[in-house]
């Protein structure tokens, strides 16, 4: 493969599992020095292995994306063993389907909010003075279409329309110091977020206009372009990778409805 981030080193949330890890792994074949954190740290650190074991560039780093001190640690250790970071990736986030404006507690969206939208805003704070002083680079964080369209877990869904606003207002402030932000906003992926939620699940894919779910791989080749030389010109910038969901899965499906009729009258 194209050795587009040769010399880069990459530090990408939530990587033990789904997206995040497709992204690491993508990375690493891409020549980049991959940091791989997370909470969950066993996988973590398989993940991490299992780049080395391909001949690719890659530690495991314990981090809540929640926690401010373990923000400030990551990227002290980085600067100190690495002295350069390039490519954030703020890919951490947790779902909350059942919670609606009125029945959402208090103690769930601060949880949501803290990992999902909180998480992003302290990478970005904590992270760019060294992608500055390492040269300048690109900072991607993960939305959904939750952020793109309507969508109805309230806690859940605001994280996402939130990422949008940092994005933009992050890519507006790092220009100057050569950053480029975007942003990703998938829909369904078929990652461990929503294994559980099989009519959800179901439901979602006979709603979007290719009629399937992505692979992790096909959100990772987009960010990667992303982050590489590629798309060196674009900043601020929200992509939808969703099967066509949020720009006509909803004409798509009413479409379908009506030719599905015997005396369809269009
Ligand atoms: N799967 C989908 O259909 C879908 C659709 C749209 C957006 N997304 C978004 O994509 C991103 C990645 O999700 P995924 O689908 O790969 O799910 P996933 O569950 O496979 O991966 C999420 C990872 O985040 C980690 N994580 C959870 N809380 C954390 C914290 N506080 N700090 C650090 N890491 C933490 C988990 O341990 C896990 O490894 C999320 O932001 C999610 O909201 C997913």
């Amino acid at each position: 493969m194209d050795q587009k981030l040769a010399g880069k080193t990459a530090l990408v949330t939530g990587a033990s599992s789904g997206q995040g890890a497709a992204e690491a792994r993508l990375f690493a074949e891409a020549g980049a020095h991959v940091i791989v954190s997370d909470v969950a740290d066993d996988a973590g650190e398989a993940q991490a292995q299992a780049i080395r074991d391909a001949g690719g560039a890659a530690q495991f780093r314990h981090l809540d994306v929640s926690s401010e001190a373990e923000w400030a640690s990551v990227i002290d250790g980085i600067k100190a063993d690495f002295g350069e970071l390039h490519i954030l990736i703020n890919n951490a986030g947790i779902p909350l389907r059942g919670s609606t404006a009125t029945n959402t507690s208090l103690e769930d969206w601060n949880r949501v909010l803290s990992v999902n939208l909180t998480g992003p805003f302290l990478g970005i704070r904590t992270a760019a003075p060294l992608i500055r002083d390492s040269g300048g680079g690109a900072i991607v964080n993960t939305g959904s279409v939750a952020g793109v369209v309507g969508h109805f877990a309230t806690a859940y869904s605001t994280t996402k329309w939130g990422l949008r606003g940092i994005t933009k207002s992050a890519a507006m402030e790092l220009v100057d110091w050569g950053i480029r932000v975007n942003a990703v906003h998938p829909g369904l992926v078929m990652t461990p977020l929503v294994e559980s939620s099989t009519d959800f699940v179901q439901a979602l894919a006979d709603n979007t206009p290719m009629a399937r779910g992505a692979s992790p791989e096909e959100i990772a080749s987009v960010v990667l372009f992303l982050v590489c030389e590629d798309s060196s010109y674009i900043t601020g910038h929200d992509i939808a990778v969703d099967g066509g969901f949020s720009d006509f899965g909803g004409y798509d499906s009413v479409l379908k409805q009506v030719m599905a009729q015997p005396d369809q009258n269009i």
